[in-house]
């Protein structure tokens, strides 16, 4: 029986390249590039937002005066912030994977060992960390992985063993496969364009290629689960599945690719990303 999954998050609609999104009482309204097409609700909804991305001028307009609400997911607490970037903390769409991965780590009858590459805020790392996992969570960013650290106490998560890694994923998977490191469970969610540690770029198109040789060498034996998503719209489905195919330790089991979806009530579902994932 599939678990029911408690969340504090609502698309209320998007369309005309924004969507109003809710979080506890709080309301924002952000670009959202991918909706091209019509709203649904009318102006007299639209208008009424806590916090707004302002495109033209680069900036969030409108900023609430009070603590904006955590974002909860099961048991789980996450701090929001309005990030320059117009991001806010969360990428909602990854909610099919989260359901995902908590029911693969449930199931898992061991002690898993996980990589979460390109980590952000921890969702991710958090919803798959238990009594019997270790966790190895990775980004560049240091400002990143302290938000993500935050979480973790909010979460009351800070005595289960998770590892936090600032630095660029290929430096720090090359030095993993030296030391002769392996992961039963590995997430990797690539920005198509970022900075690593150092001045380093990441570039999908260049690097994902050089990425997935490390992932290779990094899989234990006996691998359990592995994800990579990415919001890239240039990348295809069959795109992001090779890159599993090509995997040796990946012998039985099976790959689907999805879209990476947040579901509207009014209808304009938004997909923001697609995936190719693989389970035991
Ligand atoms: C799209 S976000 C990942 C979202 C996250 N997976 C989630 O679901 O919340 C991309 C992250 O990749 C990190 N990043 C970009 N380039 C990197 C690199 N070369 N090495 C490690 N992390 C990198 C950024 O700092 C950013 O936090």
């Amino acid at each position: 029986m599939k678990k029911v999954i408690e969340c504090n998050y609502r698309l209320l609609d998007c369309g005309e390249f924004e969507k109003l999104e809710q979080i506890g009482e709080v309301i924002i309204r952000r670009p959202a590039l991918q909706a091209t097409w019509k709203q649904k609700l009318g102006n007299d909804i639209w208008k009424h937002y806590h916090a707004k991305f302002d495109q033209a001028k680069n900036i969030w307009t409108n900023v609430p005066d009070g603590k904006l609400p955590y974002f909860e997911f099961n048991n789980l607490t996450f701090e929001l912030r309005l990030s320059p970037n117009r991001q806010i903390g969360i990428f909602p769409e990854q909610l099919i994977n989260w359901q995902w991965l908590r029911e693969v780590i449930s199931q898992a009858t061991r002690p898993l060992n996980i990589l979460n590459g390109f980590a952000y805020t921890g969702v991710s790392t958090l919803i798959s960390s238990t009594k019997g996992t270790s966790l190895t969570h990775i980004d560049a960013s240091s400002s990143s992985v302290n938000w993500a650290k935050q979480n973790c106490r909010l979460s009351n998560l800070e005595n289960n063993n998770i590892r936090w890694i600032v630095d660029d994923i290929i430096t720090f998977l090359s030095r993993e496969v030296k030391r002769g490191s392996v992961y039963d469970g590995i997430i990797l969610d690539p920005p198509a364009f970022g900075h690593g540690k150092k001045g380093a770029i990441w570039k999908i198109g260049r690097d994902l290629p050089k990425l997935m040789k490390l992932v290779d060498k990094l899989l234990s034996n006996n691998p359990e689960f592995i994800i990579l998503s990415c919001h890239d719209k240039n990348y295809k489905h069959h795109e992001l599945q090779d890159e599993l195919i090509k995997l040796q330790r990946l012998k039985n089991g099976k790959i689907e690719t999805i879209d990476l979806t947040i579901e509207s009530e009014t209808g304009n579902n938004l997909t923001a990303g697609k995936c190719a994932r693989w389970k035991k």
